[in-house]
């Protein structure tokens, strides 16, 4: 389980995040919406210690991140995109490192096979696709067989057929009792795999339950009554 108290952050005088609080479970799936430039990708970051919290802040399966850094950091899984892979280097070379470094009994090949990437295993990450490189990414999160999966934006650039796919791949983690947090824009997506879904707002985040309503629905009762809101007080 993931536990994040009291979590405050800001970049210089831009405050992101004031106070907030939240657990994720064991074999839940979070999605994560907000309109472009809320802070999705920051929260990402603050979770796996790429970007300063308190000390008291974040506790992973028990683990502190700043008590046992390395403990805490091998329980978790997260590239912030595809930019990050190596351009030179295979995507053999990732899904081998990733296993190593993560201590990992997952067969690459079993992952390889089952997401439909034999025909670019051996070939260098500057040769793929958006889409391929998506594939790349997710294949890195599955090998690393971490317990929490901090993913973000993984349906961009896929088409409808890998987008399906990837919903099966991760309610498929969800029964191994993997913890996701996943954002996305995608609200149709969101509301198919998402047992609860963070709206941030306001610097803190609403959650929501997940009890098959239109997320999009919900978003935009969310988003456009505040952006009403600041239209009338302007
Ligand atoms: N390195 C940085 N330095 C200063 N401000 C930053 C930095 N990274 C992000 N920000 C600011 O933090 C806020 C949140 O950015 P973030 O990237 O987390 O948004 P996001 O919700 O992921 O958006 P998107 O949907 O476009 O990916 C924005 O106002 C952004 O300008
Ligand atoms: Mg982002």
């Amino acid at each position: 389980m993931l536990s994040v108290n009291d979590l405050s952050f800001s970049f210089k005088k831009n405050v992101i995040f004031d106070q907030v609080s939240f657990s994720i479970n064991d074999g839940e799936l979070v999605g994560l919406v907000a309109p472009n430039g809320t802070g999705k990708t920051t929260l990402l970051k603050l979770l796996c210690g790429l970007l300063p919290t308190a000390a008291t802040t974040l506790t992973l399966n028990g683990i502190h991140l700043y008590q046992h850094r390395t403990a805490y950091l091998r329980q978790l899984f997260f590239l912030e995109n595809s930019n990050q892979l190596y351009a030179d280097l295979t995507v053999a070379d990732h899904l081998t490192y990733v296993r190593s470094m993560w201590h990992s009994a997952v067969d690459i090949a079993g992952v390889v096979d089952s997401l439909g990437m034999a025909g670019y295993y051996r070939k260098k990450i500057k040769t793929l696709s958006l889409g391929m490189k998506q594939h790349v990414l997710l294949a890195m999160y599955l090998v690393s067989d971490a317990q929490t999966l901090l993913i973000d934006e993984p349906l961009n650039g896929l088409d409808p057929t890998s987008i399906q796919q990837f919903e099966r791949v991760f309610l498929a983690l969800k029964q191994q009792g993997k913890s996701m947090l996943i954002s996305s824009h995608q609200m149709d997506s969101v509301g198919r795999v998402s047992d609860r879904v963070f709206f941030l707002q306001n610097q803190t985040i609403v959650p929501i339950e997940n009890t098959g309503q239109d997320m999009l629905a919900v978003y935009n009762t969310m988003y456009l009554k505040a952006g009403e809101q600041h239209a009338r007080s302007v």
